[in-house]
């Protein structure tokens, strides 16, 4: 017990299910727990009848009727009643795990790519919005999620808030994660979907409904304009080697639809859906050196750029908050 205990302890931090941040992940963590005791009891009862099997001294006469009443019993009554009750207690969960949210209210469209994620928001007045690998929802307020996949089946995992669920090529699923504490969590992917699967994790941030509406102002709103000489060097740049075939910046004429959309990209955490810090050394590193830093990227590395290209490049990019 001693050992369960110290090993649970170890069961906190940003990507734990054991550590429910979100009314789903309760749920789910409550079911864990009464699985686990009553797994627990079971085993117990089953290593105490045989060490008593073992000590016991066999006696001459058997009773018969109560050897085959006691197998029968324990045998096949006893496990039937108790995974009869697990198993209830773990349907009647159901409802409010596929309870999907309110249907007025901001949506969350997730496109699970090789290897990122697409989060586009669309909020009640139509305002859309789109970013990658970076959540952010508001606590207390049941959030729907619409989940697709263009390429291969990927499973979104925010263990913190809320079960996984699969987005499915040529299907859209659907799921909702409800906050109820503050804090930054760590979603995943937990379907093998190809060598960079272990590299598309998803920043979760959960904020008060206010911090959350003045967010999804800032993020709708385009692009800012480069505000130094070096970054407008660096658009120039983004222009010149063809980056708006696939990335969108809201505000110029970027408008390319295959890679992660870049209005507000200097705004997110980090780089490469959390393999890099967000600077503008990071930012160096993942342009020129694309492949190595994720393996089977389908973003080519821009390895040809002179090192002040780069740099400004890099520093227009970073600036994009
Ligand atoms: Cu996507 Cu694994």
């Amino acid at each position: 017990m001693l050992i369960v205990l110290a090993l649970v302890v170890g069961c906190d931090g940003p990507q734990s299910a054991l550590a429910p941040a979100g009314r789903d992940a309760e749920r789910i963590a409550e079911l864990f727990w009464w699985m686990a005791i009553g797994a627990l009891v079971v085993w117990l009862i089953v290593m105490a009848l045989a060490i008593y099997a073992v000590r016991v001294r066999p006696k001459r006469e058997h009773d018969w009727k109560k050897t085959r009443l006691f197998v029968i019993g324990g045998g096949a009554l006893w496990p039937t009643v108790v995974l009869t009750v697990l198993l209830a207690a773990g349907l009647s969960m159901m409802p409010d795990l596929i309870e999907h949210g309110p249907a007025d209210g901001p949506q969350i469209h997730v496109s699970g790519e090789q290897w990122w994620w697409r989060v586009r928001y669309e909020l009640q007045d139509g305002t859309q919005f789109e970013l990658a690998n970076e959540l952010r929802l508001p606590r207390g307020r049941r959030m729907p999620l619409w989940l697709v996949s263009p390429d291969v089946i990927h499973s979104l995992w925010v263990p913190s808030l809320g079960g996984k669920i699969d987005l499915i090529p040529g299907r859209v699923n659907r799921m909702a994660l409800e906050p109820t504490k503050l804090g930054v969590y760590r979603g995943v992917c937990a379907e093998l979907c190809g060598v960079s699967h272990t590299n598309m994790l998803l920043d979760v941030f959960v904020v008060e409904a206010p911090e959350f509406e003045a967010w999804t102002r800032e993020q709708a709103a385009p692009a800012k304009a480069p505000a130094s000489e070096l970054e407008r060097r660096g658009a120039r740049v983004f222009g010149a080697h063809g980056c708006g075939a696939c990335h969108t910046i809201r505000g110029t004429d970027n408008d390319g639809r295959v890679g992660p959309d870049l209005t507000h990209v200097g705004s997110r955490i980090g780089l490469g859906a959390g393999i890099l810090p967000n600077d503008v050394p990071a930012f160096e590193r993942w342009i020129s050196d694309t492949r190595r830093v994720k393996p089977g990227a389908h973003m080519p590395s821009f390895d040809m750029l002179a090192k002040p290209e780069l740099k400004a490049l890099a520093s227009y990019l970073d600036g994009l908050k």
